[in-house]
């Protein structure tokens, strides 16, 4: 026991206990599988923005390795996003040809026609045209043989969907306070998004876990953030199986010449001081003026950062137990002058060089994990948001989270 610990957050959170962490569910294959079972394939997952299908008609489609599916979502001629499962009713082929991790596409008509042998599909996922029909059997129904939906709702411009058909909660009810906590924040406002995305040799939990506290940032972003953020994190609150906290400045940054310019220009750079405009009430509710962003993570894979004028997102997909793909999404508002242009670029390099710096340890973090040398892991009070998802997902593969309602 250390006798000098400090605990603030341990001691508002006591449920969550003091323990070292068993590093057994970062390696094991049987785990992973249930977390597929218990949690991917239960409950709400981001798989879109809205604008990403702004016009009646466009489409995505999102591959889902850890169900060994894909989803189309279609914005439908009456203005709702529809999910299907991209696979077609005749024999079973992809009814939209994948050319990536996501794929993208426009029907004026809205509908989505299989290129094997021509079904139709419309935006409600009704099968609407079969080339020689009457050559199929009596009993062959269209209107038994539509596209197989997937629950899909959304939330202040995120789309969501959940692979089980059976399950009861709605998407408000998942997401419980943490909906309300960035509720209002103008998501839609920040028009230009960098994406930078890759497989990582390591578990989904290593990827998430390493962006999850602001411990490790003296160290690895000694380069790109030098004396720039607090290690300790502020206004913490774990809400229901999701969590969030803000990252807060240190007083006495010195950013270089470059750094510091940009941050002027434009509030794109986190390490600018700002004027309260776009935080939601809950966010910073004390109006620190050291706040730099908000950290909010929605269980269980995806990390929505917010602060003024600039919001971006880590999300981790479960490949294998050792195998994630990791996404990263940075969003500006539009440049309205060449200068806020610069200033932009800038704050988008030091932060993909800052990503990059986290990304780095993942896989070595993984490596080093699976020589089972160390059994558990040893988490600090600041660390108290990995804690938290390790206590929900305790919850979820123990059957003691009642996800179905
Ligand atoms: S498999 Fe799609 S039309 Fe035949
Ligand atoms: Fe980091």
């Amino acid at each position: 026991m250390n006798s000098t610990a400090q605990l603030r957050w341990g001691n508002l959170y006591p449920e969550l206990g003091q323990d070292p962490i068993p590093t057994e569910a970062c390696i094991s294959p049987k785990i992973f599988e249930q977390e597929i079972e218990k949690i991917f394939s239960k409950v709400w997952l981001k798989v879109g923005r809205v604008e990403e299908i702004a016009n009646k008609g466009d489409y995505k489609v999102k591959r889902l390795d850890f169900a060994k599916t894909s989803v189309i979502l279609i914005h439908a001629k009456d203005g709702q996003v529809r999910g299907f499962h991209n696979v077609c009713s005749h024999r079973g082929n992809k009814v939209i040809v994948e050319t990536g991790d996501e794929t993208f596409g426009h029907s004026k008509a809205a509908v989505v026609s299989c290129r094997f042998h021509g079904w139709v599909y419309d935006a409600k996922g009704d099968l609407v045209n079969v080339p020689e029909e009457e050559k199929f059997s009596a009993c062959f129904e269209k209107k038994n043989n539509g596209l197989t939906p997937i629950r899909t709702e959304v939330w202040e411009g995120f789309i969501f969907i959940n692979l089980d058909a059976e399950g009861g909660q709605s998407l408000t009810e998942f997401l419980g306070t943490m909906g309300q906590h960035l509720a209002s924040y103008p998501f839609a406002e920040m028009e230009e998004c960098f994406a930078y995305n890759t497989v990582l040799n390591c578990n989904w939990k290593v990827a998430h876990d390493a962006f999850a506290e602001a411990y490790h940032v003296a160290t690895i972003h000694a380069g790109s953030f030098p004396n720039v953020f607090a290690s300790g994190l502020q206004d913490v609150q774990l809400l229901g199986d999701h969590r969030t906290c803000a990252v807060c400045l240190t007083k006495n940054a010195h950013p270089k010449p470059a750094a510091k310019l940009s941050g002027e220009i434009t509030g794109a750079s986190l390490v600018h001081h700002y004027q309260r405009q776009q935080l939601p009430p809950s966010v910073n509710p004390h109006d620190r003026d050291d706040f730099s962003f908000e950290l909010s993570v929605i269980f269980p894979n995806i990390l929505i950062h917010v602060t003024e004028g600039v919001w971006f997102t880590h999300q981790f997909w479960p490949i294998s137990h050792n195998q994630t793909r990791w996404e990263g999404r940075y969003y500006l508002p539009k440049a309205k002058t060449y200068s806020e242009r610069w200033a932009q670029e800038f704050a988008q390099i030091l932060q993909r060089n800052a990503w990059l710096e986290d990304t780095a340890t993942m896989e070595d973090t993984q490596s080093a994990l699976e020589s089972q040398a160390k059994k558990v892991m040893h988490l600090q009070d600041e660390e108290i948001l990995i804690r938290h998802g390790y206590h929900v997902l305790e919850q979820y593969l123990n059957g003691r989270k009642e996800h179905i309602a």
